[in-house]
């Protein structure tokens, strides 16, 4: 509409004017992602997301995405202004691992490495060994397992069980999960599947085990986008979040994506595949911290030191 092509023109502007970039994630709204690629910032994963902010000139990035991206890209970047369209955009994992309680399970488990999703507080990250995204995850268990570690992880109970089968490393789990990829179904996927046979199946690692036991591939938000592309196949069902799609089908224009089973419908299941703090960061409210230079990330600098290094040892490993 013509209202969103002003809005976007205006973002624009106000992105090159106050030398900002915008930094976004797959699963938020399509006219974000777009922007963000057009006016030269990124969209991606959260390890790229992580990785494109840090190393670019930009003095100001806005994050559209959730909370803890932008705890990640401050604590990457202190000298940034890192904004958000919505400071109240959160995620599952992060409300589900208190510091404290998670401090406690630490201190109760001290021969363990400690390993923590990139989905949870600086403070949560300031007590790991490691920090992880779903795409690098299983390489680092896996090479902590090979010298021999035993793992505390958390909070993702479902990517925590998926890399311990895949890795046989000793780890203990905290029971986090996410609202979303919860939601899906592994026996109605299966009998989604016998009506597609020709489909091949692509899961996020936050799924239950009935779903990720039926994938072909398993994989982070970008890599099961490359997946879409490069498989032979024309049709693909697919276990995560729906904004997702948007790229997929960019990436593979004349195949055909289909979102997996649910408990519920989008009528009866707010949550169902798609994230409603994801779903919070819209083209207004970007205009509006762009224009006021509210909503601000803030990271406690001592918090953020100790985050830091769980951090770059993820980089560095990816690297
Ligand atoms: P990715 O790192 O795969 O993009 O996942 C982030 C996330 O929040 C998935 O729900
Ligand atoms: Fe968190 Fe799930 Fe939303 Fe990802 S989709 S941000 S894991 S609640």
């Amino acid at each position: 509409s013509d209202e969103k092509v002003q809005l976007k023109k205006k973002i624009a502007d106000l992105l090159k004017e106050k030398q900002a970039v915008l930094v976004a994630h797959y699963y938020v709204d399509s006219d974000l992602q777009d922007l963000a690629e057009e006016t030269g910032g990124c969209v991606s994963d959260s390890l790229e997301m992580a990785r494109f902010g840090r190393d670019h000139a930009a003095k100001t990035l806005v994050v559209a995405g959730v909370k803890f991206m932008g705890e990640t890209a401050k604590i990457l970047s202190p000298e940034k202004t890192i904004l958000m369209p919505d400071l109240d955009a959160t995620c599952s994992l992060d409300l589900g691992c208190d510091p404290v309680e998670f401090a406690a399970f630490c201190d109760a488990h001290p021969d363990r490495t400690v390993v923590v999703y990139a989905n949870t507080s600086a403070a949560v990250k300031a007590r790991a060994d490691w920090m992880v995204t779903s795409s690098v995850g299983l390489d680092i268990v896996a090479h902590l397992h090979a010298l021999g570690k035993k793992i505390l992880w958390a909070p993702d109970k479902h990517l925590g069980s998926y890399i311990q089968m895949q890795t046989g490393a000793d780890m203990l789990l905290w029971q986090g999960s996410c609202l979303v990829h919860d939601e899906f179904k592994g026996i109605e996927l299966e009998i989604l599947k016998e009506s597609h046979p020709a489909a091949k199946i692509l899961v996020h690692p936050e799924s239950p085990a009935a779903v990720v036991a039926l994938a072909d591939v398993v994989g982070s938000t970008s890599q099961l986008i490359n997946a879409a592309r490069s498989m032979d196949a024309q049709e693909f069902i697919v276990a995560t979040d729906n904004g997702i799609l948007h790229k997929m089908q960019m990436a593979a224009p004349n195949k055909k994506f289909i979102v997996a089973p649910t408990a519920g419908n989008s009528a009866t299941c707010k949550s169902c595949a798609h994230c409603p703090w994801m779903a919070m960061n819209g083209l207004r409210n970007l205009l509006q911290v762009l224009e006021t230079g509210e909503n601000q990330i803030q990271v406690d600098p001592d918090i953020g030191r100790k985050a830091k290094l769980s951090i770059d040892r993820m980089l560095d490993f990816a690297a």
